[in-house]
């Protein structure tokens, strides 16, 4: 029997762990058996002291088999392709790319989660849609994929819940930001849930977990480690996390951002990063082509509409309704206008997800409800020439009061300089691949 006090101090004073004390750890912590608070002490002294790359896969192959697993490929008889992001805010990557990719002919089943904090979640946004039912049996998910070539759904109960709990502990004990626990929280979702190949948009700056375009890649490269022990391929896209990613933050506004963009008409920022994801699942599925050639068919599919009839089955598939007419309206609608003139220099994504937080866009503590109509819509983003009275961005608020709050905190989110248009690009680098 481990002795958790024990190996908290070995790791605090900076020794490594073996695969086996590692493993007791965490499956103890999953039975029930090495409490809470020894497990926030074992992730402080990770923090301070770290993983080496062993420690890092032992704790990713304890936390896969702290529950079980999924063979996705044996169930559709096909290689088994996947996308994460490390989250962020106005993230509805996911949302746009499963439509492209199912319309080129590569299934996606997807396990998503909601958001904590000032970062959105897949599932929440989805749940803006009425009807639509994110609790799959696995045989109902499986039986879509075929279907429909899409199905996103939470992640079952039973696939690592050694993470579910981890995740939830590590957010409130100021220990979510560390390459280690990041990097074997994501891989080993994506390995127990029978990913062969995992494309990874790790998000940098100031919104996202990773600050600098340095932590990003070592995070990258951590995950890219893990994946080839595991005998997956795994590529990241480092991509700009300093504003807010396309224009809607928030959950009904985002579902109609995705929308938009998987029938062509949305922001930039956001199209572009999506049709490089699409491009690289492509490159990575069993079509045999290239990732140019995987953007050439991405956008052929936007082009020609076969990406947006995807996404209407798959949303009715799910029980929801695909008209974006049917999502929840918010009752206040306030514009953010500029008080000079100039560029537009910053728009702090931490702010806009705060304050999109605070509209009740979010959940300041696991349980909260949400409200899936509210959020905030940026008009004018990083690089945009603006003049005294312009639009920068929309609030959708609750009540007058909520409005109030929300426009002071967009209008501070935002800070205009001199200087003319720079480029602001989405892809700031690749890792693997
Ligand atoms: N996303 C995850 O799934 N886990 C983390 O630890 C951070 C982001």
């Amino acid at each position: 029997m481990i002795r958790p006090a024990e190996l908290i101090e070995r790791k605090r004073n900076g020794e490594e762990l073996s695969a086996g004390e590692l493993a007791d750890l965490i499956l103890g912590y999953a039975r029930g058996e090495v409490p809470d608070y020894q497990l926030a002490a074992f992730c402080m002294a990770v923090y301070f002291r770290g993983l080496n790359a062993a420690e890092t896969y032992a704790l990713t192959d304890a936390m896969i088999r702290s529950g079980r697993t999924l063979d996705l490929g044996a169930a559709l008889g096909r290689k088994v392709v996947d996308k994460h992001s490390t989250g962020g805010v106005g993230d509805k990557t996911s949302l746009a790319v499963g439509p492209i990719v199912a319309a080129c002919g590569v299934p996606v089943g997807k396990m998503s989660g909601r958001g904590l904090g000032h970062t959105g979640g897949t599932l929440d946004k989805l749940e803006a849609i009425p009807g639509f039912d994110v609790n799959l049996s696995t045989d109902r998910f499986i039986e879509q994929i075929r279907d429909v070539g899409l199905a996103i759904i939470g992640q079952s109960e039973d696939l690592v819940p050694a993470d579910k709990q981890l995740y939830g502990l590590r957010d409130v004990t100021a220990t979510v930001d560390i390459v280690p626990l990041i990097a074997s929280s994501i891989m080993s979702k994506k390995i127990a849930g029978g990913a062969d190949s995992v494309v990874l948009d790790v998000k940098v700056g100031d919104g996202a977990f990773m600050k600098t375009i340095d932590d990003a890649r070592l995070l990258a490269e951590t995950m890219l480690e893990l994946g080839r022990r595991a005998g997956r391929e795994v590529v990241c896209l480092l991509t700009d996390m300093d504003q807010p990613l396309g224009a809607a933050v928030g959950n009904a506004l985002e579902i109609v951002e995705a929308r938009d963009t998987v029938r062509g008409a949305g922001p930039a920022d956001f199209t572009q990063l999506v049709l490089d994801a699409c491009a690289r699942m492509l490159a990575f599925s069993d079509l045999g082509i290239d990732a140019e050639e995987g953007r050439r068919r991405a956008e052929a599919a936007v082009a020609d509409g076969s990406a947006l009839a995807v996404y209407e089955r798959w949303i009715e598939a799910q029980g929801g309704d695909p008209d974006p007419t049917a999502l929840p309206r918010a009752p206040v609608i306030r514009e953010v206008t500029a008080r000079g003139s100039g560029t537009v220099g910053v728009l702090g994504a931490i702010r806009v997800g705060v304050a999109a937080l605070h509209l009740g866009a979010g959940r300041r503590g696991k349980g909260d409800e949400i409200d899936h109509s509210v959020g905030v819509v940026c008009r004018a983003k990083r690089g945009a020439q603006v003049r005294a009275g312009d639009v920068l961005a929309e609030v959708h608020a609750g009540d007058e009061a909520a409005a109030d709050e929300a426009v002071a905190a967009v209008l501070a989110a935002y800070e205009l300089g001199e200087g003319g248009h720079r480029e602001h690009p989405i892809l700031l680098d690749v890792v693997g691949g």
